[in-house]
């Protein structure tokens, strides 16, 4: 069963509980924190988190895309993260192991990122203990880019570590995802995926989240 993510990067921000609301459909909530040096984009941080926690009940899929990010897991656990995903090129390995640490003592769930030039192998030394691995198909930072096809190859590399080491992990995919690329990340092993543009450029989204389930 196919889950979707719908990014509220696309979202209209002075509309946001709407906007929310409008996606309830959906299986998971993806709220893209960037903060300006892991990434050249500045979002939203842990006040929006908290507040968004208040206005709806979905899982919050809280991809970090900021440098040294073991410094901010207890704030967004505390603000209501459901599942907090750390990139594996934000800091030094014994960091992004003492982050899962902190999501683990929170009760939160584990997830490790993957941007584009990062091997699917990377993932080895923390897969038996994440509930989910993204790959990025993008090079994170914006919405609305095109879908790499070059990145499923490392979807299915992916794919094939969590069913030999943790077949219950989650392999999720975010950027470029729409009608016509959702089936390719399904096939190449994914389960959940993320959409901003496809689902908040669409005019019904609900109609837009049900394309994509496929
Ligand atoms: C990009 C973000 C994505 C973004 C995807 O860095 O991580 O979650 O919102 O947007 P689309 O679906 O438009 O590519
Ligand atoms: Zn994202």
């Amino acid at each position: 069963m196919i889950k979707i993510a719908p990014s509220i990067l696309s979202a209209d921000f002075a509309n946001l509980e709407r906007d929310i609301k409008a996606a309830s459909s959906a299986d998971y909530l993806h709220v893209d924190v960037m903060d300006g040096a892991f990434v050249p984009n500045i979002t939203i941080g842990v006040p929006v988190v908290s507040s968004i926690r208040k206005c709806t009940d979905m899982f919050l899929d809280v991809h970090l895309m900021v440098e040294k990010p073991v410094r901010y897991i207890e704030a967004f656990a505390k603000a209501g993260a459901d599942l907090l995903s750390v990139h594996l090129e934000a800091d030094h390995p014994t960091r992004i192991a003492e982050a899962l640490r902190i999501m683990g003592d929170c009760g939160v769930k584990k997830a490790a990122a993957l941007r584009p030039i990062t091997k699917a192998e990377a993932v080895l030394p923390y897969i038996e203990e994440l509930d989910l691995v993204l790959v990025m198909t993008v090079e994170p930072g914006f919405g609305g880019q095109a879908f790499m096809e070059s990145q499923l190859e490392t979807v299915r590399r992916v794919r094939a570590l969590i069913d030999k080491y943790n077949p219950a992990c989650e392999l999720e995919v975010d950027g470029g995802i729409a009608p016509q690329t959702a089936p390719l990340a399904a096939e190449a092993g994914a389960n959940v995926l993320v959409a901003g543009s496809a689902v908040y450029g669409a005019a019904d989204i609900p109609a837009a989240i049900a394309a994509l389930r496929g």
